[in-house]
Formats: structure tokens, C-alpha cells, sequence
């Protein structure tokens, strides 16, 4: 997730650009850079690092003309420097382009326009569709724009300028947002309408495949097919500050609802024909490394730490290898068994979290092989793992992290079915099983996203209370201990996990009359032995708040509020069942009026031992 600006009209552009930005920079923060429209040609001004950056580089002389775009990088392709700094030019300066989204197809794209004589200045794949563009132009930046988007595969919203055709700025999203502000005399384009509202409230959201010249006096959109549509602009009548967080009251919300889109962003180009085929040649495994491993060992903390839990079960059960998954603060100090054929998994969202890189150092001093989940490019994890399976999550602004884990869990997920596709530890059919249930995923995560207020109804119990307990058997258990952190972390009322058949050794003492106990019990090989777990709760006065899969309405009776999910094989239910207690996390903090996004004592990324 990048954030992308533009402006075209009587006024000078940088200050506005630049304003925009501002607006913007919890969308990316590894490079800033401005294009404009000089008497001479585009001038384009980029650093790593954020919108202040760019502000010590250009000085006092600011850089004038009246149309321009902007760009906040949060990097995927190419990690973060001045080189992979949006805006991007072809071989000659007269195109620009800045570009939120991932190209799926720019490798095989730059070797053809590298062959017809296209030279390249940076790693990423935006620069790909600069010089697809300068290709195809023919005196129509808009034609050409047009023709490029034939080509190319992927997620985009960009805007695209030619010095030949100062007059206008082109810009086309799919699958990205990308909205236009419209002015008196002037017109404006955001990633967001954060960065509009303060100039119109008058705006044009372009919807999937339209495409958009846009003049300082006019907008027309066009749609896939190149003809124009008759489009009425909207009136939006959000504050600024809730437009920042995309409408909802606090960033945790709003990640929890992007989670069906991070799901596919992490997706694309590695699941495709529904799921039928993976594809992670981006490990750049050899055949014999993955025959090889005899052990895995899965290193990370908090939040990434239960998504790795998630994984022993899951790599465990389809791969048949035995699988350790260790906090990184305990895995450095207690001298751990690897051998040669052990594969280090690491898993941090930030890819900073300061044991979990030592962990790495250790393990990668001790000969091991490291391949890392973050969600960060050019992180110190990204750095210095000898493989990398980026989540597209796009940036996490709360601390309480939702859609990173999620979408470890499905690189998790991934790197199980693509090892298992290579290991032939499953049957053909099998395997394209397990990849279109995975395929289907996100739509039944924005199913469950749809029905919040029957989680906010389980909150009002909730809140009342000090101290709650978690329980649930096998997979339901790494479930659990994400839905207690996330609980603690951010209503700070006390919440522990509990293997649900662990809890008469002790923990059962606890159960007063009333106390809340949330059980999950969506997997089905073990439903019975929940259901007893449950029924020792109800005999001591607890009150069950339980969360099975559609089809078990048989436990309705037995507990004191039911949330169905979707049903699916057992072994993806964590991707679903997490939805709600995230949202159960988030409903019960808002309730007791703590500050969501910024727990105390706590911060984003942890870069101390
Ligand atoms: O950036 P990381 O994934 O390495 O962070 C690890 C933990 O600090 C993090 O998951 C933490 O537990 C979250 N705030 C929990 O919501």
C-alpha cells in the first residue's frame, strides 16, 4: 500500500502535492517523490525516507508548475532507496509515473522492452509500465496508457504525465483505490480521500478497469472498453480525520476490514487458476534443499509467534515433518538442536522485533538456512534471511496486529501446500483441493466482517468483566491465544488461553458464576471433546460464548451466546475463526473507552531485547 497524489490546475502544484502527501504518510513512509510539469520538461525530486525528507532535499527553492503527482512508498519490489523512488521515468524524462499496487507480470515485461532497447533505472515494477507506455506512445498519452493496460497483470492505481501533453494527467486503478478530487479550475487525485477533503468534497471514486484524463477543467472516465462514461461525482460529507482511517473510527477497524483484500494481495501471482496451482518460485528453492529438510523450527513473537503455531499444526499434519515453534527471546538462550536439515522459518511483520532478528543471527551463525515472513521490503529480517515470503498485508498503523497475522497465516498456509506440492507429500488432487478452499478464503472472511455487530452484541457482556479465559482443542488453541492477546493488549482486561482439555488440571478453580469463557469449537474431529470441555464450564456457573462452524448448531443449547462461521475443512478455520475475536478484541476496548489504537506501555515494533 502506497499513497499516490496529483494535481493539475492555475495554482503551484508542489505545496499542494506535498500537503497531499502529509495527508497520506501512514500509507508508506520508505521514499517520497514529486513530479512536475517544468517549462522544460518533468522535474522530479525523490529521497528515501518520509514526506520530511523530501522537504530538507528540495530546500527553499521550491520546484514550480501547475500539474504534478506525488508518491509515499511502502516498497515491495526493490527494497527502499532514492533509485526505487516513485515518480519513475522511461528512457526519456518526458514520461512519469507513480504507481500504488504490485505488476504481476513485470519480469517477463522488462525482458521484452529490455530487448527492444529500454534501459532501467531501478528494481521495481512500476518502472516496467513507464517504459510500456513511452513504448506505445504515438502522440496520445491517454492511447498509449490505454495499450499499456492490455499488458499488464496485476493490482494498480497510478498516474501516468507526458511533457508533450502538459495539459493533462492520465490516471486507471484496479483492484487499488484511487479517487479524484474536483475543483474549481483545477482538479485533484488521491489514493484516499484524506488527502481531498481539505480542497473538495466533490469526488469521482473510479471503480475497477476506468481509466481518467483529466484536465484542470474537466474529468472524463473511461471504461475498459475506452469509451467514455457519464459518471455524476459524489458528495462526501466525512470528516478529515475519520477519512485518514478510511471512515472508521480507529486504524485497528479499518486494518480488520482490509484483511479480505491484504488475503488476495498476498495471493496474487503465487494462487492463481482458483487455486489450482501454487507457485513460490520466488524462494528460489532447489529441488534438494526441499527433499532435504528433515525438521522445521518456526522463531517469532506475539502475534507472529501464534501464527506460527497455526503452522506446526498445519506442516505437521500435511507434511508429515516435525515442526518446533519457539518464542525468539527463549530460542536464543536455550541452545537448540539444529542440524543441517532443519529449515529456519522466522515470522515478523515489522521484520525489526529485536529477538526475533537475533534469533535469525543465531540460527543463520549456526549454518542454518533462514526464510523469513515479514511484511516489511528492505526490513533487517528482509536483509538478512536467505529467503523472504512477503506478506502484501500493506502497512499496520494500530499495534494490535490483525491483517499481518492473517496473511501469515496464509503464506503459512502457501509455503505448507507449495513444499507439500514439491515433497509429494499429498496426492495431485488433494493438493488442489486444499488450494481452492484457500481461494475462496477472503470472500468468507468479508462474510463474516459483514455480520460485526453480532460480535459487537458479545462485546457488551464482555466488558464488564476483568478476567476471562480462551479455550479450545488443537488448531482452536493457537486460535485462542491470538484472541487472548489481542483481548489483553487492547481492553486490558485479563484473558488467558487454555488447551481446552487442560483446563480441569487447575485453571477450573477459576470458573465463578458468570465469568466469561470464549470456546472455540469449530473443529469438527474434536467437536466432542470440546462440547465436554464446555459442559465442565457450564456446571461451575461460566458463561460460554462459543464460536463453531455453520452445521454444529447441536451446541446452541449447551452455551450461552453462538457465532457461526462459514464452514470449511477443519484445517483452515484459524483464517476464519480469528475475524471475530479480533473484532471481539476491538468492540470490548471501544466499549470501555481505552485508547485502541495505541495501547499503553506498549509500541508498534519492539526494537529492544
Ligand atoms: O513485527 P513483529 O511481527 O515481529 O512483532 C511481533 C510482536 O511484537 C507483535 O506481533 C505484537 O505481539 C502485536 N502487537 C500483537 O498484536
Amino acid at each position: 500500500m502506497s499513497g499516490i497524489v496529483g494535481y493539475i490546475g492555475k495554482r503551484q502544484a508542489y505545496p499542494l502535492l506535498l500537503a497531499g502527501l502529509q495527508k497520506l504518510e501512514y500509507r508508506g513512509y520508505d521514499s517520497a517523490g514529486i513530479a512536475l510539469q517544468g517549462a522544460d520538461g518533468i522535474n522530479i525530486i525523490k529521497t528515501k525516507g518520509k514526506v520530511a525528507d523530501l522537504q530538507k532535499e528540495v530546500g527553499a527553492n521550491l520546484p514550480v508548475g501547475n500539474a504534478g503527482c506525488g508518491h509515499l512508498r511502502w516498497a515491495t519490489h526493490g527494497p527502499p532507496s532514492k533509485a526505487n523512488a516513485h515518480p519513475h521515468s522511461a528512457c526519456s524524462d518526458d514520461f512519469v509515473i507513480v504507481h500504488n499496487g504490485i505488476i504481476e507480470n513485470y519480469l517477463p515485461l522488462r525482458g521484452w522492452l529490455a530487448g527492444e532497447g529500454h534501459r532501467f533505472a531501478s528494481e521495481t515494477d512500476t518502472e516496467v509500465l513507464a517504459h510500456l507506455i513511452e513504448h506505445y506512445y504515438r502522440g496520445d498519452l491517454l492511447q498509449s496508457v490505454q495499450e499499456a493496460l492490455q499488458k499488464i497483470t496485476g493490482s494498480f492505481a497510478f498516474i501516468a504525465a507526458c511533457h508533450k501533453e502538459k495539459d493533462r494527467l492520465i490516471c486507471a486503478r484496479r483492484d487499488t483505490p484511487l479517487m479524484i478530487g474536483l475543483g474549481e479550475a483545477e482538479n485533484f487525485i488521491s489514493s484516499d480521500l484524506a488527502a481531498l477533503l481539505h480542497h473538495t468534497r466533490k469526488i469521482h471514486i473510479l471503480e475497477n478497469e476506468e481509466t481518467a484524463l483529466i484536465t484542470s477543467s474537466a474529468v472524463k472516465i473511461y471504461n475498459s472498453e475506452c469509451t467514455v462514461m457519464q459518471k455524476r461525482a459524489q458528495e462526501i460529507t466525512w470528516d478529515v480525520t475519520s477519512a485518514e482511517k478510511g471512515g472508521y473510527k480507529h486504524f485497528m477497524l479499518k486494518e480488520i476490514m482490509e484483511q479480505p483484500q491484504a488475503l488476495r494481495e498476498t495471493m496474487r501471482g503465487r494462487l492463481s487458476d482458483g487455486g489450482q496451482k501454487i507457485n513460490l518460485a520466488e524462494l528460489n528453492f532447489k529441488a534438494q534443499e526441499i527433499e532435504n529438510i528433515s525438521k522445521i523450527f518456526i522463531i517469532a513473537c506475539g502475534t507472529a509467534y501464534h501464527a506460527g503455531l497455526v503452522g506446526k499444526y498445519l506442516m505437521e499434519k500435511i507434511l508429515r515433518l516435525p515442526v518446533e515453534v519457539d518464542v525468539a527471546s527463549e530460542f536464543r538462550y536455550r541452545d537448540p538442536l539444529l542440524c543441517a536439515k532443519t529449515l529456519v522459518i522466522v515470522i515478523s511483520q515489522s521484520g525489526e522485533t529485536a529477538d526475533t532478528l537475533a534469533a535469525l543471527r543465531l540460527a543463520r551463525e549456526r549454518g542454518q538456512q533462514v526464510l523469513a515472513i515479514t511484511n516489511v521490503v528492505g526490513s533487517s529480517v528482509a536483509r538478512e534471511a536467505d529467503k523472504v515470503l512477503f506478506t502484501w498485508a500493506g502497512p499496520e498503523v494500530a499495534v494490535a496486529s490483525t491483517k499481518a497475522y492473517l496473511t501469515q497465516l496464509l503464506a503459512l498456509y502457501m509455503l505448507t501446500l507449495y513444499l507439500a506440492a514439491k515433497r509429494q507429500a499429498l496426492p495431485p488432487a488433494r493438493l488442489k483441493e486444499i488450494g481452492s478452499a484457500l481461494f475462496k478464503l477472503p470472500a468468507q472472511v468479508e462474510n463474516i466482517l459483514s455480520r460485526e455487530k453480532e460480535v459487537a452484541a458479545i462485546a457488551g457482556y464482555l466488558k464488564r468483566w476483568e478476567s476471562t479465559f480462551f479455550i479450545g482443542r488443537n488448531l482452536d488453541f493457537a486460535v485462542a491465544l491470538e484472541g487472548a492477546l489481542k483481548l489483553k493488549e487492547i481492553s486490558y482486561i485479563h484473558a488467558e488461553a487454555y488447551a481446552a482439555g487442560e483446563l480441569k488440571h487447575g485453571t477450573l478453580a477459576l470458573i465463578v458464576e458468570g465469568i466469561p469463557v470464549v470456546a472455540l469449537a469449530t473443529q469438527k474431529a474434536v467437536l466432542e471433546k470440546s462440547l465436554s470441555n464446555i459442559k465442565e464450564i457450564k456446571a461451575r456457573g461460566g458463561y460460554v460464548l462459543c464460536f463453531v462452524q455453520e452445521g454444529m448448531e447441536a451446541l446452541q443449547n449447551e452455551v450461552d451466546s453462538i457465532f457461526y462461521l462459514p464452514t470449511t475443512a477443519d484445517i483452515f478455520l484459524p483464517m476464519l475463526a480469528v475475524i471475530p475475536l479480533q473484532l471481539l478484541a476491538y468492540y470490548t476496548a471501544v466499549a470501555r473507552g481505552c485508547p485502541v489504537d495505541n495501547p499503553r506501555n506498549l509500541t508498534k515494533s519492539i526494537t529492544v531485547e
